[in-house]
């Protein structure tokens, strides 16, 4: 049967966010749950839907830098220059905001992380509609980032007015999140799909992460049990793994070459890049996880870290991490 609420209709999705209705946004990371950022009550319905709590605050997305300017405060030059470099691109930047953003959007905070998405579906319609838009990503809350379609639709069909049909996600993980020290000195507060080298090498220094905290969710995905799919994860050295579990049910999310006998132990079994690519890599992980989430076929599964010399290594081995993390 024909999804009627699926398709590349951009007047249709401009209609519902207008009427303050829920649209999903295809973006070259992953999808996002989208509504009009300047409306409280629009905004209201993403915590709604995704089960979010309102603690934890959204990206607001635009066509252009400059079409964001009216909402922000004075900018650090580093942000300037990484802006001017990255966007649209996977860069979300945290910066100081002013009263036309509502408090439920940054959850009260004075900086609102924003960011110019690159997909060309997404600018079309951002172009076309008089505010910027509020979007997480369109997964309920603590669960795997969809990079489909067809993710957001499994899980949110009842919630959404529709789905606007980008495609799978070109980058697959969620955008890289940088924020500014009182200095203007930048951090990571989350690893992300723009490679932390290239940003380095645009700013002509390295960058520190921000430690991850798990009582202080101040930060991005910093909340300990994130992406958790329903199967337990472990993530670790798959021999050693498998071997521990010898006889459950294990489902291997493997990296590069995988040996056979590892292969034949497992039920099920995906290599994220036979190739050993962590761009491919990050790109099929979400898609992975989510064909491996099947509590009825597996018992475990058992995700093999990515070597760190990988240009998205560092970002899909802590999207594994949290994975991984229970309770
Ligand atoms: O790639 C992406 O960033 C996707 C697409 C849809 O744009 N969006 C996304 O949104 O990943 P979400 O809500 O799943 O993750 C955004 C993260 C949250 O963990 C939130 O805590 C953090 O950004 N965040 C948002 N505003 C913030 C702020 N003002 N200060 C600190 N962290 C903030
Ligand atoms: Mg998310």
């Amino acid at each position: 049967m024909k999804d009627l609420q699926l398709g590349t209709d951009i007047d249709r999705a401009a209609r519902h966010l207008s009427a303050g209705e829920l649209v999903a946004i295809p973006t070259e990371t992953v999808y996002g749950l989208a509504a009009n950022a300047l409306d409280e009550t629009s905004v209201a319905r993403i915590f709604k839907a995704k089960n979010r709590p309102h603690f934890d605050p959204l990206i607001v997305h635009s066509h252009s830098f400059a079409a964001l300017l009216p909402y922000l405060g004075e900018i650090p030059p580093a942000a300037l220059k990484l802006a001017e470099s990255y966007w649209p691109g996977p860069l979300t930047l945290l910066l100081p905001r002013n009263e036309r953003i509502p408090d439920l959007v940054t959850a009260g905070l004075p900086r609102v992380a924003v960011r110019v998405p690159r997909h060309p579906l997404t600018l079309e319609l951002l172009v076309k509609l008089p505010f910027p838009l509020a979007a997480p990503s369109a997964n309920p809350f603590g669960y795997i980032s969809p990079t489909r379609p067809r993710h957001v639709l499994d899980q949110l069909a009842d919630r959404v007015s529709y789905v606007l049909d980008g495609g799978p996600c070109a980058v697959g993980l969620e955008s890289t999140i940088i924020g500014f020290e009182p200095d203007g000195e930048p951090l990571i507060y989350r690893r992300g799909g723009l490679p932390t080298a290239a940003l380095e090498a645009t700013l002509g220094r390295s960058i520190p992460a921000l430690e991850t905290s798990t009582s202080q969710p101040q930060a991005p995905g910093t909340l300990h049990s994130h992406y958790a799919p329903r199967v337990p994860l472990l993530f670790g050295d798959p021999a050693t793994l498998i071997a521990r579990h010898h006889g459950k049910r294990l489902a291997l999310l493997s990296f590069g070459a995988t040996a056979h006998d590892l292969i034949k132990r497992a039920a099920g079994h995906i290599s994220l890049s036979p190739r050993g690519d962590s761009i491919v890599a990050a790109a099929r992980l979400f898609a992975a996880l989510r064909e491996l989430d099947r509590p009825d076929r597996f018992d475990l599964i058992i995700a093999e870290p990515l070597p760190e010399d990988g240009v998205l290594a560092a970002a899909v081995n802590d999207r594994l991490r949290r994975a991984a993390a229970h309770g």
